[in-house]
């Protein structure tokens, strides 16, 4: 889990990199292709499987008010002010690494800005909520107050998930609930936690090409994701960005930029 979710960092980071007006989802698609062949795995996207459906790019790249899920496009040119959320999940060695982060395309509205901050913060604080002993609806809530206090609306139509072998394993992690609910978390279980945001609600409707996820209220929709492994203090954090070994290190110094106050078990 630790080799697949640095390769998965890796990937993430350099895609994120390539984001600037004018180019393409395609280019940034095909570059993750690329770079995956380049370090020897696979991604876990490529190739998913839902009903009779499979999903045809390496990565989901998903578009302002696409949500999730969206497939790398010739003529889906990025333009000063979107944001795009870039998802990648890889496999290496049989096991599964998956994170997400949402990009602003040059500068963006106030607005959209603070969308952005408020998902990011939103998974840190469901993540240090991912304890030992702790239950999942622990995480949940954490993100869904953090959310909705902030006056944006998370997404109900998907959740976070249980990883290992697989890219989709129990337990569900959704990204609202009440806390002291659901599946108790155990030292060493392995999941994603992805808060889903929308701008206004959270209605979800889907795209003519069967996969991608548009927010209902037409407006810019951000998506942020870790896989970590569950510990009796901060979680291992094994997506963390190149140059990040600690969990709690990169924990502070992204907090600090965020301006967001939580108390690190360290
Ligand atoms: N991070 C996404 C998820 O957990 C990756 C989906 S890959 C896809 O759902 F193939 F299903 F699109
Ligand atoms: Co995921």
């Amino acid at each position: 889990m630790r080799a697949a979710g640095r390769s998965a960092a890796a990937v993430l980071d350099r895609l994120c990199a390539m984001v600037e007006p004018g180019i393409s989802t395609w280019d940034i698609d095909e570059m993750g292709g690329e770079i995956m062949k380049d370090m020897g795995i696979k991604s876990a996207c490529k190739g998913y499987r839902s009903g009779n459906r499979i999903f045809p790019s390496y990565t989901c790249l998903s578009v302002n008010e696409e949500i999730v899920h969206g497939i790398g496009i010739k003529d889906r040119i990025l333009q000063e002010g979107d944001v795009i959320s870039v998802d990648v999940c890889i496999r290496e060695e049989g096991f599964v690494g998956d994170n997400c982060r949402t990009v602003a395309v040059g500068e963006v509205s106030p607005e959209v800005a603070r969308l952005l901050r408020v998902t990011e913060e939103s998974l840190y604080l469901g993540l240090v909520n991912a304890l030992h002993k702790n239950r999942v609806g622990d995480i949940s809530s954490a993100v869904q107050k953090h959310v909705e206090k902030e006056g944006f609306a998370v997404i109900t139509n998907f959740v976070g998930h249980g990883v290992g072998r697989t890219l989709h394993e129990d337990p569900q992690i959704p990204n609202f609930g009440r806390a002291g609910t659901g599946v108790q978390l155990r030292k060493g279980m392995a999941i994603c936690i992805e808060p889903m945001v929308n701008t206004k609600s959270s209605g979800v409707r889907m795209a003519k090409d069967g996969w991608t996820a548009l927010a209902e209220d037409n407006l810019p929709s951000a998506h942020f994701e870790h896989t970590l492994l569950v510990d009796e203090g901060t979680p291992e954090i094994v997506t963390l960005p190149p140059g990040y070994h600690h969990a709690t290190k990169f924990l502070k110094a992204r907090l600090e930029q965020l301006s967001l106050n939580i108390d690190l078990d360290c």
